[in-house]
């Protein structure tokens, strides 16, 4: 049993169909709980940074134009083995193989549309909650 914490993002085409509530619903059901959470418009430099590890594939360029399409909720998530249950809670990226009552087959539009984020490892989490959130924005409870 270990608290982690995880980083989340609603991405835009979650925002623009009014699922930010929905969706976070969803994480408190499943007894994580936000501890920081803000709403913002990506610059293309923040996109390309925050998927530098995509770059050069072939869907890096619609990746970035979709992720400064719109408004996106952050979030960290904290709980036991939050960075794998969340993962869990998402389902798989393309959303055509996510399992039933998972976030990306009940929302996802499709494989780049994929309704949200998720940290993939405790490495990534650590890296992506500093990308967006200083020390003192995350609240203990
Ligand atoms: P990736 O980190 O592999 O997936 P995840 O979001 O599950 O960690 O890819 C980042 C995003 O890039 C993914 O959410 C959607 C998009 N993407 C595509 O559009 N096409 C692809 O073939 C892949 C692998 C990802
Ligand atoms: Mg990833």
């Amino acid at each position: 049993m270990t608290l982690e914490r995880t980083f989340s993002i609603v991405k835009p085409d979650a925002v623009e169909r009014n699922l930010i509530g929905a969706i976070y619903h969803r994480v408190e059901s499943a007894g994580m709980r936000i501890v920081a959470a803000k709403m913002l418009r990506l610059t293309k430099e923040q996109a390309e940074g925050f998927y530098a590890e995509h770059q050069g594939k072939p869907f890096f360029e619609k990746l970035v134009n979709f992720m400064m399409s719109g408004p996106i909720m952050v979030q960290v998530l904290e709980g036991e083995n939050a960075i794998a249950r969340y993962r869990e809670l998402m389902g798989k990226t393309n959303p055509e193989e996510a399992a039933c009552g998972t976030l990306r087959a009940d929302y996802a539009v499709n494989y780049t549309f994929n309704s949200v984020h998720g940290s993939d490892s405790p490495e990534s989490a650590a890296r992506e909650i500093s990308y967006f959130f200083a020390a003192e924005e995350l609240c203990d409870r």
